[in-house]
């Protein structure tokens, strides 16, 4: 059976599962303005590769959530593995109706998750973040960028990614992605873009290392996975001219 993108890669082992991979976690972390007195909301943490990072870099205390169960007890035991059980704390909660009060958290992280969303229900996710962020509080955000204008080809972008990684995609432009942010009450955004890194080799190696990409690449080549494998590496390539990350850190005044 076919599963998301995000589930196959993780199956093979890629560890960073968004567009700009570290590259684009990087710029989110420099302008969060993390600190060790920070409480930190991450939404769709998976696996809690981000999570553990940002733990062990600021010492700061951590809610970290996901809508799906199964990932969330591989995140459970990785935090136990990296002994942060007294600094993250694992809640399965859906990012447009999140169960957190008003104004609790210094920063919201949501990476790679929004462009799967429709577009009705992006604005549901951006306007829980901005509910749950204290004034001052910053939404570092880190998704798919479409590069082209053109609406057709962005229909058509949109649903060979979908049908690629088996799940709705439908990424934005760089004003559409600031205007998303901007008309949910965000007053400043700081933002960023480059090229997807998710599935091309050099990439690759950036984000998981050579060894690792190594075994990826082997993995994703076995006869069980080469067909989504192979679909997935095409659509990528094909649209490298047009596919992007866009990183933005959001500020509520
Ligand atoms: C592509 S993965 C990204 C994981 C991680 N943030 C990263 O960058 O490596 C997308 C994640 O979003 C989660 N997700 C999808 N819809 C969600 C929702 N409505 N609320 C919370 N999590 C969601 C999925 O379960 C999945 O773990």
């Amino acid at each position: 059976m076919k599963v998301a993108g995000h589930t196959f890669l993780a199956k093979l082992g890629k560890k960073k599962l968004r567009p700009g991979g570290v590259k684009g976690t990087n710029f989110l972390f420099k302008n969060a303005e993390i600190t060790k007195d920070s409480l930190v909301l991450e939404v769709a943490c998976n696996m809690a590769t981000s999570a553990i990072k940002i733990a062990k870099k600021y010492k700061c205390k951590m809610v970290i959530c996901d809508l799906d169960e199964n990932v969330l007890k591989i995140a459970e035991a990785n935090v136990k593995k990296a002994k942060l059980e007294d600094k993250i704390k694992i809640v399965k909660a859906d990012a447009k109706n999140l169960p957190f009060d008003n104004e609790m958290f210094d920063v919201v992280i949501n990476e790679a998750m929004l462009t799967m969303l429709s577009d009705v229900n992006k604005q549901k996710a951006v306007s829980e973040y901005f509910r749950v962020l204290k004034k001052g509080g910053r939404l570092a955000t880190h998704d798919v960028l479409l590069f082209s204008e053109d609406i057709e080809t962005q229909k058509n972008i949109k649903a060979e990614l979908s049908r690629a990684i088996n799940v709705h995609a439908s990424p934005f432009t760089n004003n559409g992605w600031r205007n998303l942010f901007l008309e949910n009450g965000f007053s400043k955004v700081i933002n960023n873009f480059g090229k997807m890194s998710l599935m091309n080799p050099i990439g690759m190696i950036r984000d998981e290392g050579f060894f690792n990409t190594i075994r990826i690449i082997r993995r994703g080549l076995k006869r069980e996975n080469k067909q989504q494998f192979k679909t997935m590496f095409n659509v990528f390539k094909k649209h490298k001219n047009n596919l992007g990350y866009f990183v933005a850190v959001s500020v509520k005044e």
